[in-house]
């Protein structure tokens, strides 16, 4: 054998095995052998909660373990986001986080994880619009009487939010930005409390997915302004949307995704990915999303890098405007 071939030879014999390892079939594993803590980055009650509350039962009934909601709130979901980060990586804490996950990296300065270093991808979850709403007795009605109001009155006017970077705040900064109002702000530790506060007319003013806010609506408990999304939806079919109304391309559509810290290995992310899958296919989940405006996102969604490749493009597509617009949260 020439030195050539010798090298050739050594090489192959290096590729080889390699090859055949990614070929494997993923390893066994005991996984899980304890309840798993699914961390919730915003108050009980509210819409992030009510999703992980509803997926986790059935998430428990697949894995033969319980699924227990941890709620762990502050600084629009960093702090829930940076403690997974930091956990144990077998599989026993994961993590539902929204559209946060991918305007933290603009929006904090000093952030303590990088959601694309940081973490293991399982699944995106469900998509859910927005609607913006108001305690019952704010005098307008409909959007072409609230604008005017608003300007009229805005040293008055307060808008509850669920904390620097939750889409709650997103939705009203870019609410306010539309207008060209600027109002005073309160936040909350999640739109769950914020929603409270609205009902009990503590605050004017919120933005909130619907799955917090449709029974409220249809109770006629909160004054509806109209949905976020470019169509009306079937929960709410007679709510207008904010464009159809005036504010022309205004759009805010809340994705979810499902995530492990890094290094949780790939047979229990794959255990994890088909508990979550099995969820998102349940009946009962599926009407449940459905009733409350929401939308169980595509099987091409429901994977590892369908969640991967949400998320990168979601950062590259608001860093800028984020940063642009000089908005930082810390
Ligand atoms: C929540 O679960 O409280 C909300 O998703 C928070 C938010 O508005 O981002």
């Amino acid at each position: 054998m020439n030195r050539r071939n010798g090298l050739m030879a050594f090489l192959l014999s290096c590729a080889l095995p390699a090859a055949a390892l990614a070929q494997a079939p993923a390893a066994p594993t005991d996984f899980p052998r304890k309840p798993i803590a699914l961390v919730v980055p915003f108050a009980a009650g509210g819409p992030t909660d009510v999703v992980a509350r509803t997926m986790a039962p059935l998430m428990g009934a697949v894995l033969g373990q319980s699924v227990v909601v941890e709620n762990r709130v502050g600084a629009g979901g960093t702090l829930a986001a940076s403690h997974v980060a930091k956990s144990a990586p077998d599989g026993h804490t994961i993590f539902i986080h929204h559209n946060g996950m991918a305007t933290a990296p603009a929006l904090y300065r000093k952030l303590q994880f990088d959601p694309l270093k940081d973490f293991e991808y399982i699944s995106q979850a469900i998509d859910v619009p927005m609607t913006l709403v108001a305690r019952k007795d704010l005098p307008p009605n409909g959007l072409r009487e609230l604008v005017p109001y608003l300007k009229a009155n805005a040293s008055k006017i307060n808008v509850a939010h669920a904390g620097l970077g939750a889409v709650s705040h997103l939705c009203s900064l870019m609410f306010r930005q539309a207008i060209g109002v600027d109002m005073q702000t309160v936040p909350y530790q999640g739109t769950g409390p914020a929603l409270n506060a609205l009902l009990g007319g503590q605050v004017d003013i919120l933005c909130d997915q619907t799955t917090n806010t449709t029974q409220h609506i249809k109770a006629g408990t909160l004054k509806n302004y109209g949905v976020t999304t470019l169509n009306r939806i079937g929960a709410l079919p007679d709510s207008p949307t904010l464009d159809e109304q005036g504010l022309k391309g205004f759009q805010v559509v809340v994705w979810h995704g499902i995530y492990a810290p890094k290094g949780t290995p790939q047979p229990v992310i794959a255990k994890l990915n088909a508990a979550v899958r099995a969820a998102l296919k349940d009946p009962s989940f599926q009407q449940r999303v459905k009733d409350l405006g929401g939308d169980v996102v595509p099987e091409s969604k429901q994977t590892p890098e369908g969640l991967r490749t949400w998320l990168t493009a979601e950062i590259d597509r608001w860093s800028p405007v984020i940063k642009s617009a000089g908005a930082f949260a810390d």
